[in-house]
């Protein structure tokens, strides 16, 4: 085994959102298995929650012939300082992150770790400038799917005809994609969105994505071949997912959870029949409202399904409530429901008792239940949710979508809650969408497998950075 020094370095830089440590931190884990040495950076806010969450330790980590450390940049914040505007903090992210990381960059040549890649991922182009001006090679990691790359790089191209305020309700056609309803492409992109100013910070990557040598994404071949074939003619992809697949069994002390998880759902999974439990969560940064929740409670509750649902605190930056579960559901759901703040979810998806997953359809959280056979109920909110949600139900079959109700504040009710569910837990459909689950489960298992294609990918850019 090599010492430290002697290994190629990679170093990651995550834009600090649970959903883009995830994967990045898989990816990092997978590199350093392969006997690279890693270091794993982001926010020191994050890293601070990450430590006292218990998900990591402040020691390299020796996994396979490499290691795993991890350093994290000034970004400014704290858990104590006033939450920004989503514009003021990525101003504030880029100028004092790339200061904080530069030195950090710098210190690495100085301690006798020369970095032979910098990875960088989606809202933090300006880290592929950083390594740019360092002279130290770059690669991206997309931390959403490939179709979702396409439809952002075509509204960049600005070729194809996306909705606009003229046109609200354009149907969009791309290339070796499904004709996308305006209400079906992320909804960043659509002229009313609240949040346009993620889908300009999205957008902008594209500019910068000639630097990079590599663009890695958390998706397989088998699952969108067809985009990743079409992308792949304008940029240097390689799809190298489902990376959660390659790492499950890999140092499960490291996590990328900036909150503890209840690691006592497992217990209580483990007192359910086979097949009977609907699992509950909206990843790391929706906010339902209050109404919503309740509509699923009553939901769940009419069911008689067991249920496991993660209801996260909210943000202090929203200012909003803690979420509470109408008496009458608390009162009657004894050992039937159980209710955490966050779950271990790599473990819950795995549990044979589960039976389905009402979901966001976040892109780690439908990669995850892909790759382990559960069906979904897809409850998108917005970005790529949306696009996700359409893939998930109409592309790769595994999961059923809510109707919104025609209801003014487009609540989702409690009834079509309760019938989406039933569907996906019982019958022919329920039947269907657990075989095109389990079929995208082999998928995913052959892909990661030895001379899999991901596996093919993930040793080429391997032997590229070996090469630098
Ligand atoms: C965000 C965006 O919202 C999403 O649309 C985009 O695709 C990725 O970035 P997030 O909303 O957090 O992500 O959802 P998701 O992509 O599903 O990631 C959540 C991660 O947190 C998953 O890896 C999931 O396993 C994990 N998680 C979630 C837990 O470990 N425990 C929980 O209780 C909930």
């Amino acid at each position: 085994m090599s010492s430290k020094a002697c290994l190629p370095h990679v170093f990651l830089v995550s834009f600090p959102g649970q959903g883009h440590i995830n994967p990045m931190l898989r990816l990092g884990k997978k590199l350093a298995a392969a006997g690279l040495l890693v270091t794993f950076s982001t926010s020191a806010q994050l890293g601070s929650q990450m430590k006292n969450a218990g998900s990591i330790s402040g020691h390299p980590t020796r996994l396979g012939d490499g290691f795993l450390r991890f350093e994290f940049f000034d970004d400014g914040r704290t858990d104590t300082t006033p939450t920004l505007t989503y514009d003021k903090y990525m101003v504030q992210l880029q100028r004092l992150g790339a200061i904080s990381l530069r030195q950090i960059l710098e210190n690495q040549m100085k301690e006798n770790r020369p970095v032979s890649c910098v990875i960088g991922n989606p809202f933090v182009p300006w880290v592929i400038d950083l390594a740019d001006n360092l002279g130290i090679s770059s690669a991206v990691f997309w931390v959403q799917s490939c179709s979702v790359f396409s439809v952002y790089y075509h509204h960049f191209r600005g070729a194809v005809p996306f909705p606009s305020q003229t046109q609200p309700n354009l149907d969009v056609k791309l290339p070796f994609l499904p004709l996308l309803k305006s209400d079906e492409i992320p909804s960043f992109l659509t002229p009313n969105d609240s949040y346009q100013a993620i889908g300009k910070d999205i957008l902008r990557q594209f500019s910068n994505l000639s630097k990079p040598f590599c663009i890695l994404m958390d998706t397989f071949e088998e699952l969108e071949a067809e985009v990743i074939n079409d992308m792949s003619k304008n940029f240097p992809i390689k799809a190298v997912g489902p990376l959660f697949k390659i790492c499950s069994e890999m140092e499960t002390k490291i996590r990328g959870d900036c909150m503890k998880a209840a690691d006592e759902c497992i217990e209580w999974l483990d007192s359910k029949p086979i097949g009977s439990v609907v699992y509950v969560s909206f990843g790391s940064v929706v906010y339902l409202k209050q109404d919503q929740i309740d509509e699923i409670a009553y939901a769940l509750h009419s069911s008689g399904f067991s249920f496991l649902w993660v209801l996260k605190p909210p943000y202090v930056h929203l200012g909003a409530n803690r979420h509470v579960l109408p008496l009458e559901v608390v009162e009657e759901m004894g050992e039937r429901g159980k209710v955490v703040e966050w779950s271990p979810q790599e473990q819950v998806l795995s549990h044979p008792s589960l039976a389905c997953f009402l979901t966001h359809c976040g892109w780690n959280s439908s990669v995850e239940a892909m790759s382990l056979g559960v069906p979904m109920v897809a409850f998108p909110q917005w970005g790529d949710q949306v696009t996700n949600a359409k893939f998930l139900v109409d592309v790769f079959g595994v999961g059923l979508r809510l109707s919104r109700g025609a209801n003014e504040d487009r609540l989702i009710q409690r009834d079509e809650i309760e019938r989406c569910l039933r569907e996906a837990m019982e019958g022919p459909r329920a039947v269907e969408i657990r075989q095109n689950a389990l079929k995208q489960q082999k998928a995913a298992e052959k892909a990661v497998a030895d001379g899999g294609s991901s596996d093919r990918n993930i040793k080429d850019f391997i032997d590229e950075i070996r090469k630098r």
